[in-house]
């Protein structure tokens, strides 16, 4: 009918807003939220109407530790399908990792990655600065980041600060916001010196184990609170670790990933390497405690870490398998499941998903529906059931380790600034854009 592009009227959802839910109505002008009220009339409104009765519509979600692989590893994941994974998944924003090929480890990488994305992003993006033992004049000039990003512990790269001078230095002498992959490097080396070898994967979570979480998680956020640095753990993987960010408030928060919610040593018979990530999956004690924290307000952020390799690579053999997995395009169906099933609510969701990262990284305008900010939106229906399969994910990888898993509650429409860029239209038929609307995100520093 022509409508003004980045204009929309949704009509008649629950709207998840300020950790209530009211029936209300949301119009969209010119990619913004521009009013939200109990009735606004479509009549005469230049704007794509959508009747959403029985559906929720929620903010999109902000997935703040991804790992999408471009530049030079474009062969396991690259931003145009990650992009519209996100999309399908109601995830309208992302925070991506350095330990791509070459690493984001000076503006001018971080430069040349923001102008890579502009052409290719169908959602909104923003990349981490990471940190070497000697990079901090780079850190300190980095502008356009939502923060500097440091690898305690090695992972996929080469990317790894586990001196203790060179840590002391980076807190002491940036000012952006950290974050850190904890699991202490001394720690897993001296497990690898003495667990004997075996290609037995379930060697992975006693190498990477409790006390290499443990001791990174301390060693950081003591640097955190003696220099009053705003400090951001990443994925959890032990229930101890609460306690520790728990008593480093308000300097220290922390976020989980779904895996570390739900995979335990126990799945690594069926799922073998697909589950093989780090920091490693831990014990199903592990599952409860996190969630229980999750749920009590200990732990601010759910993420995904999605961090796809090929299936081939995947089928080596332990250890020449790689760490990790893909996510975005189920975690928030993964979570409203937990909704379905009664163990929180949609309003916690949005909160851990949308708020609370929007919040510790200062996305500006993002993260709650309120008139003014970016029309960035999901519609939820709750009683959806799908099948997560190999086959209909979007990822390049084209594999997921919940598959085979049906799961109740999924987005159905996204919106990135009021243009659609994902539609469930039934009997697993969707639709989903192609073009790169996405935009660089800004941060309210
Ligand atoms: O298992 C992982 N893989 N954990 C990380 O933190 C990095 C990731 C990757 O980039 O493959």
């Amino acid at each position: 009918m022509g409508k003004t592009e980045g204009n929309l009227l949704v009509r008649g959802a629950t709207v998840i807003r300020q950790g209530q839910r009211e029936k209300s109505d949301v119009l969209v002008e010119d990619g913004k939220i521009a009013k939200i009220e109990a009735q606004i009339s479509a009549d005469g409104v230049d704007a794509d109407v959508v009747e959403a009765e029985g559906l929720f519509l929620i903010p999109g979600v902000v997935d703040d530790q991804v790992h999408f692989r471009s530049p030079g590893l474009e062969h396991k994941e690259d931003l145009e399908h990650a992009t519209r994974a996100c999309a399908k998944g109601g995830v309208t924003s992302f925070l991506e990792m350095p330990n791509t090929n070459p690493t984001t480890t000076s503006v001018e990488a971080l430069e040349a990655k923001l102008e890579m994305a502009s052409s290719r992003c169908t959602v909104n993006y923003g990349f981490y600065i990471g940190a070497t033992p000697d990079n901090v004049a780079e850190l300190q000039k980095a502008k356009r980041t939502p923060g500097i990003k440091i690898f305690i512990g090695s992972s996929t790269g080469n990317l790894l600060v586990d001196d203790q001078k060179a840590l002391e230095t980076i807190f002491a002498e940036t000012d952006l916001p950290i974050c850190a992959h904890c699991e202490d490097e001394s720690t897993i080396r001296e497990n690898e010196a003495w667990i004997p070898p075996s290609s037995n994967i379930a060697r992975h979570s006693q190498v990477r184990d409790h006390r290499a979480a443990m001791v990174a998680t301390v060693r950081a956020t003591e640097l955190a609170v003696r220099h009053k640095h705003a400090f951001h753990v990443l994925h959890l993987s032990t229930a101890a670790e609460v306690d520790v960010v728990q008593a480093a408030k308000p300097y220290v928060t922390s976020e989980v990933c779904p895996h570390h919610l739900f995979f335990n040593v126990d799945d690594y018979p069926r799922l073998g390497s697909r589950i093989k990530m780090n920091p490693s999956i831990k014990n199903r004690e592990d599952n409860i405690g996190l969630w229980k924290a999750l749920c009590d307000g200990k732990i601010d952020v759910v993420a995904t870490d999605h961090a796809p390799h090929t299936l081939e690579e995947k089928a080596k053999d332990y250890p020449e398998c790689p760490s990790g997995l893909p996510a975005v395009e189920n975690y928030l169906a993964l979570m409203l499941n937990q909704v379905a099933k009664g163990l929180c609510s949609l309003e916690q969701v949005v909160d851990w998903m949308c708020a609370a990262p929007s919040r510790i990284w200062s996305l500006k305008n993002k993260g709650a529906i309120e008139v003014g900010n970016d029309a960035d939106l999901v519609l939820v229906d709750l009683d959806l059931k799908r099948t997560i399969l190999d086959s209909n994910q979007l990822t390049k990888s084209q594999w997921t380790p919940w598959h085979g898993e049906t799961l109740t509650g999924w987005p159905v429409q996204t919106w990135v600034r009021g243009k659609c860029v994902y539609r469930y239209q039934g009997e697993e038929k969707e639709w989903v854009e192609s073009e790169a609307i996405g935009t660089e995100i800004e941060f309210a520093r």
